[in-house]
C-alpha cells in the first residue's frame, strides 16, 4: 500500500549518499513511497553541497566510495551539521570501519545489500531519536533562557555589580554565598548560577533547610542506608548525590542545626562524607550554593552558627541589595510583572500611570521583589481600565518622605525669609533629582508632568548644579 505523502512542510528528508546508481535509485523509490522526501548524491562534495542548499533530517551515506570517503564526509558533515544524524552504509566485511563512524557520531550503520525492513526501520528509529533529542534541547533551551541572566532585570549600579560577579563565578567550583533580605531574588541568583555555569546539563538540587524538620533533614541531605532508624526501609541517596556533578542550592542556611552543620563542614572540607546510619564514605562532585536572609557573620559571633562554617561557606559572597537600596530598578520591574502578570486581566491593563510608580519608589519594600510582584498581581487585578492608578501600599510602611523629614531646629537668628527659602530650595533639589533618576533625565516628560516649562526645569537645575546627562541610560 503506498501511503498518502503527508505535507511538504512536514515531511521529512532524506539525504542518500551513493556512487552506486543502482542503489540510489531503488533507496529513493523504496524512501518515497514510505513518505519521505528523498535528496541524491553521487560523491561527498555533492552531499556536502546538497545539505547546503536543502533542510535535511538523515543522511544515509556509503562508505566506500572514490575521493571522499564516506568516514571523510561523515567528519565534515558533523563539524557543520552535529545534530544531523547519519546512517553509514557499508559493504560486507567492513564492519570495523562501520565501527569507526560510530565512534565518529554516526547514529548507526547497515550492511549491504540491505533489507528495506531493516532501512526503513533504523532510518525511523534516528529520527524519532533526533525528534526527541530537539524536543529536550528546546526544553532545556527554555529553562536556561528562564534562568539565565534574561530574566534577571538589573538597572542600578548595585545590580549591575552582582551581574557581574555572576557572570564572573558562575563556572567557578567555588563555593558562593548569597545574602540579602527575603524577597531580593537570592533563588533567582542561584539558578543564574547554575544555568550559567559548566554544571548546566546536570542538576540543580534545592533543599531549603528550614523547612525540614532538623532529624530529617541530615538524612534528606546526606541520604541513609536500610534501617539506619525507624521507618528507613531501604537505602536512600541524599541531595549531596542527587546533585553530583551539579549544584546544590542550600536555602536559609542560617536555620541549619549544628549537628548538621558540623557534617556540611566536613563535606566542604574533604568533600567526602557517609549516609546516615552507613560508614562507606561517599565522594561527591558537588558544587555549593547557599543562601540566606539572616546575618550570618552575627551568628557566629552570638555562637549560633560555626565560625568554620561560615568562613567555608563565604569562599565568594555575593550580597543582593535591598529593593530600596535600588529604586530606580523600580520603573523597570514593575513593567516587567506587569507584562509577566498581564493574564490575570485577561491582557486588558497595559500600563501604569507614572504617579504610581513614584509612590512606590517613597515606600520602603520590606518584602523586597518579591512584595512587588505581589502588589502589582493585586493591582492588575483590580484595575478596571487600561492603566494602573493607583496601588495600594501598607502605609505604615511608608519611609520617611522628603517633606516628613525632620526639620532642622529653627534658628531664630535667621531671618524668616531665608530660612523659608533655604527649605524650598532644599526640597526643590531632592524634587528634582528624584524625577531625574525616575525618567532618566527625560526633561520634556519631567516639565509636563511638573506643569513648568522645559526652560524652567533646565534654568532650576543650573541652580542646584544638576546635570540631568548624569542620569540619562549610559549606554
Ligand atoms: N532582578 C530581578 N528581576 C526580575 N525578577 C526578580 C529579580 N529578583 C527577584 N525577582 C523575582 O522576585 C521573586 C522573589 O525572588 P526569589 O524567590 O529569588 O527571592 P529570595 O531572595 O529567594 O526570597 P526569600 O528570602 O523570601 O526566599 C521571584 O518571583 C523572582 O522571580
Ligand atoms: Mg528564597
Amino acid at each position: 500500500m503506498t501511503k498518502e505523502p503527508t505535507s511538504t512542510i512536514q515531511r521529512e528528508r532524506v539525504l542518500v549518499v551513493d556512487d552506486d546508481k543502482a542503489f540510489r535509485v531503488a533507496t529513493k523509490t523504496l524512501l518515497e513511497d514510505e513518505g519521505y522526501g528523498v535528496v541524491l548524491a553521487t560523491s561527498g562534495e555533492e552531499a556536502l553541497s546538497a545539505l547546503r542548499a536543502n533542510n535535511v533530517d538523515i543522511m544515509l551515506s556509503d562508505l566506500v566510495m572514490t575521493k571522499m570517503t564516506g568516514i571523510q564526509l561523515l567528519e565534515k558533515v558533523k563539524a557543520i551539521h552535529p545534530h544531523l544524524m547519519v546512517i553509514m552504509v557499508t559493504g560486507f566485511g567492513s564492519i570495523s570501519t562501520a565501527v569507526e563512524a560510530m565512534h565518529l557520531g554516526a547514529t548507526d550503520y547497515l550492511t549491504k545489500p540491505c533489507n528495506n525492513t531493516e532501512l526503513l526501520l533504523k532510518i525511523r528509529r534516528a529520527l524519532d531519536a533526533q525528534q526527541k533529542d530537539r524536543e529536550l534541547r528546546q526544553l532545556r533551551e527554555q529553562l536556561h533562557a528562564t534562568y539565565s541572566f534574561g530574566n534577571m532585570l538589573s538597572r542600578s549600579e548595585k545590580m549591575k555589580n552582582v551581574m557581574q560577579s555572576i557572570r564572573q563565578v558562575a563556572d567557578t567550583d567555588v563555593t558562593i554565598l548569597i545574602q540579602g533580605e527575603s524577597g531580593t531574588g537570592k533563588e533567582l541568583v542561584a539558578r543564574a548560577l547554575h544555568y550559567n555555569s559548566n554544571r548546566s546539563e546536570k542538576p540543580f538540587v534545592a533543599v531549603n533547610c528550614s523547612a525540614i524538620p532538623e532529624n530529617l533533614l541530615e538524612s534528606e541531605l546526606f541520604g541513609h542506608e536500610k534501617g539506619a532508624f525507624t521507618g528507613a526501609m531501604k537505602q536512600k541517596a541524599g541531595k549531596f548525590e542527587e546533585g553530583n556533578g551539579g549544584t546544590l542550592f542550600l536555602d536559609e542556611i542560617g536555620d541549619l542545626a549544628p549537628t548538621v552543620q558540623t557534617k556540611l563542614l566536613r563535606v566542604l572540607q574533604e568533600k567526602i562524607f557517609e549516609r546516615v546510619g552507613g560508614n562507606t564514605p561517599i565522594k561527591v562532585d558537588t558544587r555549593i550554593v547557599a543562601a540566606t536572609n539572616r546575618n550570618l557573620e552575627m551568628m557566629t559571633r552570638d555562637g549560633d552558627f560555626r565560625e568554620d562554617l561560615f568562613f567555608r561557606l563565604n569562599v565568594f559572597p555575593i550580597h543582593l541589595p535591598p529593593l530600596r537600596e535600588r529604586l530606580e530598578d523600580i520603573p523597570m520591574l514593575a513593567e516587567h510583572f506587569l507584562t509577566r502578570h498581564a493574564d490575570l486581566s485577561g491582557g486588558r491593563v497595559k500600563s501604569i500611570s507614572p504617579l504610581v510608580i513614584t509612590d512606590m519608589m517613597n515606600y520602603n519594600w520590606r518584602g523586597n521583589i518579591r512584595e512587588l510582584e505581589n502588589l502589582m498581581k493585586r493591582a492588575i487585578i483590580k484595575t478596571t481600565g487600561e492603566t494602573i492608578m493607583t496601588i495600594e501600599l501598607p502605609t505604615n510602611e511608608h519611609a520617611p518622605s522628603t517633606a516628613k523629614e525632620p526639620i532642622a531646629e529653627v534658628d531664630l537668628n535667621t531671618p524668616y525669609k531665608d530660612y523659608i527659602s533655604a527649605i524650598v530650595r532644599d526640597a526643590e533639589e531632592k524634587y528634582l533629582t528624584r524625577m531625574l533618576r525616575l525618567y532618566k533625565g527625560n526633561i520634556n516628560q519631567i516639565a509636563k508632568l511638573m506643569e513648568i516649562d522645559r526652560k524652567t526645569v533646565y534654568r532650576k537645575m543650573a541652580e542646584y548644579s544638576i546635570d540631568p546627562a548624569t542620569f540619562r541610560e549610559a549606554n
